[in-house]
């Protein structure tokens, strides 16, 4: 693994809990697990080290898991991990082009902290359009666009880097996380033909958009 693939790791296995936290649980069970069958298959693009995967699994111990993300010590470290329902199958691969999932086969797609980073998020919609069984669900959970003191703030109080590295990071990464406003989202979805079921706001730049085809 290099340095910086080892960095991005531990960032993501640090931060995951400060965007998973009670109020994210809070949504998902009250707004998205009564919309799905008893035992669905639900898969998560981008899923990083598996933290996501891991936790549903307890909360939906039926499912049927899959995994999607590209990087390789993501995947490794996603594969180690204990679940406490199914275990994951994983796809090493990438989220743009034709996604790895048969047509009509997934009840819940997931995509956290991803898809503000797609060139094209229209022609990723089709894709999950395409998978999802009918009444099946797609949630969002992404950042949105505040404006720069504020991307800031929030960036310098996050756990993970020491503090003189968090300046640094913050202006790496503010073009590509401060892209979308709320409005740029539901109209995203709105211009894609979803509708969105449900808007929430588990952490104060990331929102979470509950969404269905049609
Ligand atoms: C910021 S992390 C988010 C991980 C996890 N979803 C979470 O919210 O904790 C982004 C993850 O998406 C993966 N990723 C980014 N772009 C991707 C793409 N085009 N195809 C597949 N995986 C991608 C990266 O390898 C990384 O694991």
């Amino acid at each position: 693994m290099t340095q910086r693939g080892a960095g991005a790791l531990a960032r993501q296995l640090e931060r995951y809990y400060v965007r998973f936290n009670d109020d994210f649980w809070a949504f998902f069970a009250a707004e998205v697990q009564p919309l799905l069958p008893e035992a669905p298959v639900l898969a998560d693009l981008g899923c990083g080290p598996g933290l996501f995967l891991r936790d549903v699994s307890g909360r939906l111990p039926g499912a049927t898991l899959i995994g999607v993300d590209r990087g390789d010590d993501m995947l490794g470290h996603a594969r180690s991990l204990e679940y406490v329902g199914s275990t994951p199958t994983f796809e090493s691969g990438d989220v743009t082009g034709t996604l790895p999932l048969a047509d009509g086969s997934v009840d819940l797609l997931t995509i956290a902290a991803v898809m503000h980073t797609l060139e094209d998020p229209f022609s990723f919609l089709k894709e999950v359009r395409r998978v999802l069984k009918p009444g099946g669900v797609f949630l969002l959970y992404d950042w949105v666009r505040v404006g720069f003191k504020e991307y800031i703030d929030l960036r310098v109080s996050e756990p993970g880097d020491p503090l003189e590295a968090r300046y640094p990071r913050a202006l790496e990464l503010f073009s590509t996380h401060n892209k979308y406003t709320a409005g740029d989202w539901r109209w995203i979805f709105e211009e894609a033909h979803f509708s969105v079921v449900k808007e929430a706001w588990p952490f104060p730049r990331a929102i979470a958009l509950v969404t269905r085809p049609g």
